[in-house]
């Protein structure tokens, strides 16, 4: 039985039997351009072929039910009049968020049946969150006729998780979920929505996940101080240059103004995000020149800003990565997402990746305590239906 056909059956036993629409939204991982979104720079994600499957019909009446095959129990059943963030309703907070967008624009809903079932860790930082907003996106739009864009529902998305679940996340997640093409990463300009499909082709190559399973604690608040630092390095640099964020800075403006940042520690966030701008216009270069060597170096420089001057790793990633770098074949490794945990992302060659995963993950459990586990990235589609 495939994947998909045991969810359309958990559905049918948990809810009833009766006809059924089925989608998929993928994961993603970010291959270079971290934690740029939110200052409008360019990032490098993709889609991944892991994700979450969401079978759902509609109701008469006005009732939602959303349950989880991963979590199990009793679906989460709330009424369409009535919706309302719930610490209690845990992952079902983000689709609630989507559905209140729709109700905001209006988009007349009825009550409905949701079960999704998801592949990619909710706390592996492969974004499973944007991924189940997509989904519930894409299933809204489908079912009630919304005839909103794909990059609506991906601003939508975004909306659903700032204001609703009160995550200040960028664009990215959203953007690459819902709009990721088949063996393709997008080089995405976050000011403009602007972006260019860039093949993947690794013959002799894979990207391999590692995914530290460290929970990423700090993540939130970490992450919002790293924007509050971001928007005041924009605030003192306006002393001189009129820039809304520091997307707009090229390397040549910030070294003859970075004097302005007088605080040392916002000057080395400043100097992550221009220079991982210029890194990641630099690596997709490289990408379609097939230099995949100066891609992976690329890779290492990210990781190393991330460490040093934007200090988002941390034990558990620097030490993945380090031992990722000891091995033979590898081109590259560095953290993927907003960091403190979640996953790695590493360009190994074909040959090698077997004694890679065995070697990090032996090395890895001895010096953290923890087993990592690692998937070979398949870069799949954006959100869409199924049948
Ligand atoms: C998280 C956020 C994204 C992005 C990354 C860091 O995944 O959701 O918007 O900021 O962190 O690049």
């Amino acid at each position: 039985m495939t994947e998909l056909a045991k969810v359309k059956a958990q559905f049918n036993k948990l809810y009833g039997d009766g006809t059924v629409s089925s989608f998929h939204a993928p994961g993603r991982v970010n291959l270079i351009g971290e934690h740029i979104d939110y200052n409008g720079g360019t990032v490098f994600p993709c889609a991944l072929t892991l994700g979450t499957y969401g079978v759902a019909r509609k109701r008469s009446d006005n009732l939602l039910r959303l349950a989880s095959a991963n979590i199990g129990g009793e679906p989460v059943a709330v009424s369409l009049d009535s919706i309302v963030y719930n610490k209690e309703y845990g992952w079902a907070n983000y689709l609630l968020g989507v559905v209140v967008e729709f109700q905001k624009r209006g988009v007349p809903l009825s009550g409905l049946d949701v079960l999704i079932a998801g592949n990619v860790s909710s706390s592996a930082g492969l974004s499973s969150s944007a991924s189940v907003e997509l989904l519930m996106s894409v299933i809204l739009n489908t079912m009630f006729d919304g005839k909103l864009s794909m990059v609506e529902l991906v601003k939508l998305s975004q909306r659903a998780e700032n204001q609703f679940v009160g995550v200040n996340c960028g664009i990215m997640d959203q953007f690459a979920v819902g709009m990721g093409k088949k063996d393709h990463a997008m080089l995405l300009n976050c000011a403009t929505l602007e972006v260019q499909y860039i093949p993947i082709v690794l013959d002799k190559h894979r990207l391999v996940i590692g995914n530290t399973n460290s929970p990423r604690g700090l993540a939130t608040s970490k992450y919002n101080e790293r924007r509050a630092e971001c928007e005041k390095a924009v605030e003192l640099l306006h002393a001189k240059l009129d820039i809304k964020l520091l997307g707009d800075l090229t390397p040549e403006e910030f070294e003859a103004n970075k004097q302005l940042i007088t605080d040392e520690t916002i000057r080395k966030r400043a100097q992550h995000v221009v220079y991982e701008i210029q890194r990641t216009k630099e690596a997709v270069e490289q990408l379609l020149r097939g230099n995949l060597e100066a891609f992976g170096n690329l890779m290492n420089d990210s990781h190393d800003s991330l460490a040093n001057l934007y200090e988002v790793t941390g034990f558990v990633l620097d030490t993945m990565v380090a031992l990722a770098r000891e091995q033979t074949g590898v081109l590259g490794a560095r953290m993927t997402g907003a960091g403190f945990g979640g996953c790695t992302v590493n360009l190994v060659e074909k040959e090698h990746v077997d004694t890679f995963i065995e070697n990090v993950g032996r090395a890895y459990k001895e010096k953290t305590g923890i087993t990592a586990d690692f998937y070979i990235a398949g870069i799949g589609d954006g959100a869409r239906q199924l049948d």
